[in-house]
This record gives structure tokens, C-alpha cells and sequence, in this order.
């Protein structure tokens, strides 16, 4: 078997009962290469002044190498904030009005992915097989081929692909298809993304689709293909079965005395649809006076990109909504909302699901969305909770046991908390069974290996 090189943006080294990697990349990436092995490289987190980085630093973890390289503060401004998270961001997640998009990032974007090759050269083997992760390193493909590297390189997009009609108001897209073209496999969370980028790829006449998932491109053949990021599901419903006993579990258990509980849990970004679920929750109280006093709502909300001045504005408006309904509906001894802006461990995480009657898992727009999958994972099989989820989330496309709503709806969301408190037990069950089955059949192994079969098909 070939060395799995795995290369993304950002890299989680094996936490030290520290920080929670929040982000679905981070999580998957540490699940599949613990099992198979291999060098991880990516982004330090770290950025120095200098234009001479540091020597690239290895850790050894298992039997995983971690390559980790510093970036200068320029490249963190114009390549991570600028070109990654406020324009490729928004247009993949469909949000045109978001987008930022300036010459120096653009710049800067491509200037860093030639980087990353470079740094990662004298790491690699004849046949190491690479694999790329995620919209920061699209051109990485092009780079290393530009210096003669002919090993299968394949790219896994974690976010959502949009249409031709949005992805092509970004300036550089052709830049952004033509990188994706040095790939041997492109994969995709769902079919609907991989429609996206072989109708856009056809109907703006760049290239053809040749049938069998394959398409040609800028002079080059290549593969596409959906493959919908699993979690490690056996092993997370194991933390939660385990997760009773934990003490912040039980504090929480305690506070709740009773009540229903509704869990809500996402990093801070826009795609997210937190202050619509906000509205919806709101909504659904209003619609429902008996739940009054009845009935908490946990959103878990670590801070995240807040050097990017979207996801700095989210944070003062999400504080105030929650703080505003939790003020007009609260009472002495309720507080409707509990909003909490840090990261929690997954093992707690997954007491907490357990805990909770109703998933809320309302994205705008996400690639896939492991939360939803988590919170299935984690549920009792004698009385499992709810998940409703947004049909907006690449998770829809697999979890049909949910019930989906449209998160800009916010009446139709409140219904459907109300119909997921009130469902029988008969109907959880067999909703759950469902997705549950699904989960363990196609947990985050499951994936690796689908992908890289193809790869090295
Ligand atoms: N997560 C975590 N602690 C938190 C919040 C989130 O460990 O406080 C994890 C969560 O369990 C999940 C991941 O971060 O594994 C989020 O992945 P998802 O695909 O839902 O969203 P993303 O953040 O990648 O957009
Ligand atoms: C999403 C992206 C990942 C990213 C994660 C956290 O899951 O697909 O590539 O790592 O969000 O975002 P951050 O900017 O902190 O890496």
C-alpha cells in the first residue's frame, strides 16, 4: 500500500485534554489517518513576521507524521481571511453578497499554494498517493505538477460546490476550474455538488463530460465523484452510552430539571443559520404556550475566523438576539436560551446530544454537517431524540429519518420542533433506526477508503 500524504490548511495535532478541534475537516482527517497512517501537513496556526519561515516542523504521533509550516502575517491576511474565507467561503455557501474580492488576497491565495508544494516537496516519494483537502489549496495540484510530481494526487471539497451562475461571478474562476483539472479524482460531499461542477464545467463550455464520472478539462482528464464524509460512528456512540457519568454531563442534566432540551451546535458563521434558528425557537414558544418554562434551548457556539469582519459582526448579533428573546420570554426561574461561545469536547458533546429531545441542525448552506450526524449517533436506541435538520445541509441527502425543514422558513421550523417534541416513541425509533444503520454502514473509514480506491483506481 502507497504512503498517504494528506495535505489541508488546518491541522489538529492529538489534543492534550486542551481545545476541541471544532471543524468537521480537522475531525474526519485525525479519524481516517489514525487508522491508516501517514503525513499530515498544513498550516501551524501560527504566523511570523519573517519572510524566511521556520524549518518545516515534524512531530511524530502514532502513526501519524505531522509537517506543519508557519505562515508570515501577510500570507495569513491575503491568503486564510481574504481570498479563502471571504471569497471562496460565501460563494461556495451561495452568499454573492458576502464576497470580497480584492487583487492582493487573489494574489496571495495563489502565492501561498505555490508555497505549500514547495515546502511539501522534499517530503515526498515516488508513489506517495496525496491527497488534498478543502477550498484553501485548490491550485496546490497545478504547483506540484509545474515542478514534474506525476503521483495520483486526488481533492476532497468539504464545503458545498455552487452553480455555474454563482461560482461564476468570482473574477479568478477559471484559475479555480483549470486548478481543479491537475487533480486525478475531484470528490464532492453530495451528487448535488458534483452536478454543480460538471453542468457549470459543460455549459460554460471549459470542458466536457466524458460519462463514467469523467470529465476533460484545460487538456487534461480526470474523475469526479460524490463521497459524503462519515463519522466514527461506532465509536462515538460508545462516548455517549459512557457519557452519563461525566460531571459536566450531570451538571447539565441537573440544570435542565426536567425540561425538554433542544440542542443546538455549530461554529460561529453565517452559513450556520443561527439567527433564523434563533427566530424559529422563538417562534415555536410563542406558538406554544404550554412549553413555557417547559423547554431549553443549548446553542453551542465556538468563536471561529474572528479576524474576518462577517464573522466579527455575527458575534455581537448573535449575543443580542439571544439575549433579547431570552428577556422577553424569560421568567424568574427559566432562561429560555443558554448560549455559550466555547468550544466543548466531543466526548461531552456527545453526553449532551444524548440529553437532548430535538438536533436543531438548521444550515443556510453546509457541505455535509457532522453535528447531525453526531447527534444521531449519540442517541439512546430505547428513546432516541429527533433530528431536524435543513434540506439545505449535504447531510439531508443521506438522513432521511429527519425531519427536514427549510431554515428559511421560520414558521415551518418552529412546526417542526413542536412535531418532533410531541412525536411517539414508535416513530423515533423507527426514524432513528434508519439513519443509525446508515451511519455505521458508512462511518468515516468508509469514506477513506471509497476515496481512495478511486484514487488509485
Ligand atoms: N465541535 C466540537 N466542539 C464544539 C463544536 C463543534 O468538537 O464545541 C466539532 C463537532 O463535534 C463536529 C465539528 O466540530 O465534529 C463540526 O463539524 P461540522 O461538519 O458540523 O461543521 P463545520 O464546523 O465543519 O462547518
Ligand atoms: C470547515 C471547513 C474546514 C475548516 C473548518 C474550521 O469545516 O471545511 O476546512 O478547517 O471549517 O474553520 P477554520 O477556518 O478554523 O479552519
Amino acid at each position: 500500500m502507497s504512503r498517504l500524504v494528506v495535505v489541508s490548511n488546518r491541522v489538529t495535532l492529538p489534543a492534550k485534554g486542551g481545545a476541541a478541534p471544532a471543524g468537521g475537516l480537522a475531525v474526519a482527517l485525525q479519524a481516517a489517518l489514525q487508522e491508516r497512517g501517514g503525513i499530515w501537513m498544513g498550516w501551524s496556526g501560527k504566523s511570523s513576521g519573517s519572510r524566511e519561515p521556520e524549518p518545516l516542523a515534524q512531530q511524530q504521533h502514532g502513526n501519524i507524521t505531522y509537517a506543519l509550516t508557519d505562515l508570515t502575517k501577510t500570507d495569513v491576511e491575503e491568503y486564510y481571511e481574504g481570498f479563502a474565507n471571504r471569497v471562496l467561503w460565501p460563494i461556495c455557501h451561495y452568499r454573492l453578497d458576502l464576497a470580497e474580492y480584492g487583487r492582493k488576497e487573489m494574489a496571495g491565495y495563489f502565492r501561498v499554494n505555490r508555497f505549500f508544494a514547495h515546502r511539501l516537496a522534499p517530503l515526498l516519494q515516488e508513489d506517495d498517493v496525496i491527497w488534498v483537502h478543502d477550498y484553501h489549496l485548490i491550485p496546490l495540484a497545478a504547483e506540484l505538477r509545474q515542478m514534474g510530481f506525476k503521483n495520483k494526487i486526488g481533492f476532497f471539497l468539504h464545503i458545498p460546490w455552487p452553480p455555474a451562475d454563482v461560482l461564476f461571478t468570482m473574477p479568478v474562476h477559471e484559475e479555480i476550474m483549470r486548478g481543479l483539472s491537475h487533480y486525478d479524482l475531484v470528490g464532492f460531499q453530495t451528487d448535488h455538488d458534483l452536478s454543480n461542477f460538471g453542468g457549470g464545467l459543460v455549459r460554460e463550455g471549459i470542458g466536457e463530460a466524458l460519462g463514467d464520472g469523467r470529465f476533460t478539462s484545460y487538456g487534461r482528464t480526470f474523475r469526479g465523484g460524490y463521497y459524503g464524509i462519515g463519522i466514527e460512528t461506532a465509536a462515538f456512540a460508545d462516548f455517549a452510552r459512557k457519557a452519563a457519568s461525566n460531571i459536566m454531563v450531570r451538571k447539565a442534566r441537573q440544570s435542565i430539571e426536567g425540561r425538554d432540551l433542544i440542542i443546538g451546535v455549530d461554529r460561529l458563521d453565517y452559513s450556520k443559520g443561527i439567527t433564523q434558528r434563533i427566530d424559529a425557537f422563538e417562534q415555536f414558544v410563542k406558538a406554544n404556550p404550554g412549553y413555557h418554562n417547559k423547554v431549553t434551548y443549548l446553542q453551542i457556539t465556538p468563536k471561529s475566523r474572528s479576524e474576518v469582519p462577517e464573522y466579527e459582526a455575527m458575534q455581537r448579533t448573535v449575543a443580542e438576539q439571544a439575549g433579547r428573546v431570552n428577556g422577553a420570554m424569560g421568567t424568574v426561574d427559566w432562561v429560555p436560551i443558554r448560549y455559550i461561545n466555547r468550544s466543548i469536547g466531543r466526548p461531552v458533546l456527545a453526553g449532551l446530544y444524548r440529553l437532548a429531545k430535538i438536533g436543531l441542525v438548521t444550515p443556510l448552506r453546509d457541505g455535509m454537517n457532522l453535528v447531525a450526524k453526531e447527534y444521531v449517533a449519540a442517541q439512546d436506541p430505547e428513546d432516541p431524540g429527533v433530528l431536524v435538520l435543513s434540506r439545505f445541509a449535504g447531510a439531508a441527502r443521506e438522513l432521511r429519518g429527519a425531519l427536514l425543514v427549510n431554515p428559511y422558513d421560520i414558521e415551518g421550523t418552529a412546526n417542526a420542533i413542536a412535531r418532533g417534541l410531541s412525536m411517539s416513541l414508535e416513530e423515533r425509533q423507527e426514524r432513528w433506526r434508519g439513519m443509525m444503520d446508515h451511519l455505521l454502514e458508512r462511518d468515516v473509514m468508509r469514506w477513506c477508503d471509497d476515496f481512495l480506491k478511486d484514487l488509485q483506481a
